[in-house]
């Protein structure tokens, strides 16, 4: 069987729901760079999953809307807000039209590890760019590139010497990983960091930070080999004004 997002829905959200160490990284590597207090704020979190972090945004005051183009996600992330109400509201939708979300509508876009499994990014990234409010905040991350390109694998680094082989990074595209158990069974579309860069610059953003935060002490515990790799890269921009020719046309 050829694994969707879909398909894995029911294993992704009982591993994030059941305490994944990693998956609860990549949500505090991203909180990170958003205000402790989100009240008034407008959010966007796109490709949303289960919910992880739409709620840890509502939980901090934002008013959040959550999507994700997988039906069985978006019931997953229903069925916590019903069995515990933080406010969050959610829609089917692709990250590449975002067709629910209104022109002009958020102050912060979030995308934890979403931005890595949409087709066409420069279109994500039209589309983020078109429902933020002057100067709102793109807020993503993704797997980190440079560790997790197609054919990357933990393996024998040379005299028995146990480490990541890094795969083939140059080859954009996407790329199915083999492991039964790992997310990326659904699928990834890998792109060097010059291409994250490049689509943020030339979509009118100003790119205000990155990070590649060292794995936390959980997740060293669970994947010893992951000490010293960081596992994402973060990307922190401002929306600014349409660039010449491109984009949407409004300021
Ligand atoms: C690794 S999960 C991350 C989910 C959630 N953000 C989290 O941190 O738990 C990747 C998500 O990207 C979603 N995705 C796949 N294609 C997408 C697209 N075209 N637009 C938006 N999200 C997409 C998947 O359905 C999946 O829920």
């Amino acid at each position: 069987m050829t694994e969707t997002w879909d398909t894995i829905a029911d294993w992704y959200a009982e591993r994030v729901r059941t305490g994944s160490a990693m998956h609860e990284f990549a949500r505090d590597v991203l909180l990170d760079k958003l205000p402790a207090d989100l009240s008034g704020q407008r959010i966007l979190d796109l490709g949303c999953g289960e919910g992880l972090i739409t709620r840890a945004l509502a939980a901090r005051g934002g008013a959040v809307v959550g999507i994700d183009p997988s039906p069985r996600m978006i019931g997953h992330a229903r069925a916590a807000e019903e069995s515990g109400p933080c406010g969050a509201l959610y829609a089917v939708d692709d990250g590449c039209s975002l067709a629910t979300v209104a022109t002009g509508s958020v102050e912060w876009v979030t995308a934890g590890l979403s931005l890595n499994n949409v087709p066409d990014l420069a279109a994500a990234v039209t589309a983020v760019r078109r429902v933020l409010a002057p100067d709102g905040h793109l807020v993503f991350t993704v797997p980190h590139p440079c560790f997790e390109a197609p054919q990357a694998r933990w393996g024998d680094r040379g005299g028995g010497t146990p480490g990541r082989i890094v795969g083939n990074y140059l080859a954009e595209g996407f790329w199915r990983s083999a492991n039964p158990e790992g997310a990326r069974r659904a699928g990834n579309q890998h792109r060097t960091l010059s291409t994250y860069v490049t689509v943020l610059v030339e979509h009118g953003f100003t790119i205000e930070g990155t990070a590649e935060p060292a794995p936390g002490a959980r997740v060293v515990a669970e994947q010893p080999l992951r000490a010293g790799l960081p596992p994402f890269l973060l990307f922190s921009a401002v929306r600014r004004g349409c660039p010449k020719g491109r984009c949407c046309g409004r300021r």
